[in-house]
């Protein structure tokens, strides 16, 4: 497990995560590799089962990054993504899974080292626990097989 690196999908709003990535970047500061930006025009646009798709298919955790509260550029889509991540929270716990591995979190364009901060903790978390259960099982068939 020590060299675990987890993979990490993080579903940004183009109005705000998106853009407070992109300046991390142009204030050279660093944040993991491990996590994988997908571009969404609002975070309102990030369904229960792209939530659910991603851990499927072997991300060790997923986190959605939304305008701050009242500053969704469509009025209340950050509003909506939290709660589909809370139902994907609640499932995973049905599941015996942690739900500690989806997370909502809001920010604002400007916040480029929130961004940062945001992708480094959220990857020690995953790293704590470890791979995903799919991830690993597959992992265990493929060295058995
Ligand atoms: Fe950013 Fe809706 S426009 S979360």
């Amino acid at each position: 497990m020590e060299n675990f690196e987890p993979e990490i999908v993080a579903f940004c709003c183009h109005y705000c995560a998106y853009t407070a990535a992109d300046m991390a970047g142009s204030k050279r500061i660093s944040y993991p590799s491990n996590v994988k930006i997908i571009r969404v025009p609002c975070t309102g646009k990030v369904d229960a089962i792209h939530i659910m798709k991603a851990l499927e298919k072997g991300a060790d955790g997923v986190y959605v990054a939304g305008c701050l509260e009242g500053d969704c550029h469509f009025k209340t889509g950050n509003t909506r993504a939290k709660q589909r991540v809370d139902r994907v929270k609640k499932i995973l716990e049905d599941l015996g899974w942690e739900p500690e591995r989806v997370a909502m979190i809001n920010m604002s364009a400007g916040m480029g080292e929130r961004f940062a901060k945001t992708a480094l903790e959220f990857t020690q978390t995953i790293k704590t626990l470890g791979p995903n259960p799919v991830r690993h099982a597959k992992t265990e068939t493929q060295a058995v097989g």
